[in-house]
């Protein structure tokens, strides 16, 4: 029999009971589905299951998202193996994020395996961006609602540095992926609940804002990650299965286990476009207007246009 026990106040809870690699009955899995929406992220010990049962059940959620960045599997490219050891590169999984925030219609949940972990260090901490909206105040919520952030591929563009061809891999993925904008503020499309949804590795700038408005506000918003009473620190034993919902939750890797080896073997089901808080709101910048400051006198022209730039000749036969 199946069970259920909290990890921490605020979300997480851990499944007792269940066998990933057997096929879930109808029931089972309805179980499991509604236990992610309501605690956010899930853990489930003991999870001896090959990469096809991992991939199966991800299945059960939906279609799986093949990334454009992340090393996978020659034999299922859904499949992404991150495998971090002494001679291998950094991850970029270090930082703050909700999963593939790039992509129009961002993931929904994301089934992590362990299958090696090290002695010390290497856990995944996780923050509930449901929980970090509840805390702002009145004032901060009105602010921010109704707004819109650009997301790109943040640290990615780094794996295309350095040469021409790999920029033009790169323009070839912003090509399929054009970079889109996302509600600060989403509505969870299960709980109807309200979620912050910004990003430091993708977000990166508030559409109606000005720039320095923009910045300090979404700095703010992309620090409520670092508020200790919505976090929640997952520690890892080989088979060890965590899946969140990325439609509320963010996660980090501390990389503080070099050199010992980790890996971790990773599914990720697709999403539908995020649900604004309400219909996005385009707020009007400010002309400065400095009263006593004449106008420019009269008799001089008015220019009709401004000097074009270099680019917008282009095909103009100039
Ligand atoms: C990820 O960001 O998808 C990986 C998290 C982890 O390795 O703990």
């Amino acid at each position: 029999m199946y069970e259920i026990s909290r990890l921490g106040p605020v979300f997480g809870a851990e499944v007792h009971g269940m066998d990933l690699g057997s096929e879930l009955s109808g029931e089972q899995f309805a179980f499991v589905r509604e236990a992610l929406i309501t605690h956010e992220v899930l853990k489930l010990k003991d999870q001896n299951i090959t990469a096809e049962q991992q991939l199966a059940f991800g299945r059960r959620f939906g279609k799986l998202l093949v990334s454009p960045f992340s090393p996978n599997a020659d034999e299922a490219p859904e499949l992404i193996v991150l495998d971090t050891h002494r001679h291998g590169r950094k991850p970029l999984t270090d930082i703050w994020h909700s999963d593939e925030t790039y992509r129009p219609e961002p993931p929904f949940v994301t089934i992590l395996r362990a299958c090696i972990v090290p002695e010390l260090g290497g856990d995944t901490m996780f923050a509930s961006m449901r929980a970090a909206y509840e805390r702002l105040s009145d004032r901060m919520k009105t602010l921010i609602s109704g707004l819109t952030a650009y997301h790109d591929f943040g640290r990615f563009d780094q794996l295309f540095s350095g040469d021409a061809d790999r920029r033009k891999m790169l323009h070839e993925v912003e090509l399929a992926l054009p970079h889109p904008n996302h509600p600060v503020v989403r509505l969870h499309p299960e709980t109807g609940r309200k979620v912050l949804f910004v990003n430091r590795h993708f977000t990166t700038r508030i559409n109606e804002l000005p720039d320095d408005e923009g910045r300090a506000i979404l700095e703010f918003l992309l620090g409520r990650t670092g508020v200790a009473e919505t976090q929640l620190r997952v520690s890892w034993e080989p088979n060890t299965v965590v899946l969140w919902d990325n439609r509320s939750v963010q996660h980090y890797a501390p990389y503080d286990y070099y050199p010992q080896r980790r890996r971790m073997e990773r599914v990720t089901v697709a999403g539908a476009a995020p649900l604004a808080d309400i219909e996005s709101c385009s707020v009007a910048v400010p002309r400065m207007e400095v009263e006593g400051v004449p106008d420019q006198p009269p008799g001089l022209p008015e220019p009709a246009s401004s000097p074009a730039r270099p680019f917008e000749r282009q095909g103009s036969g100039r």
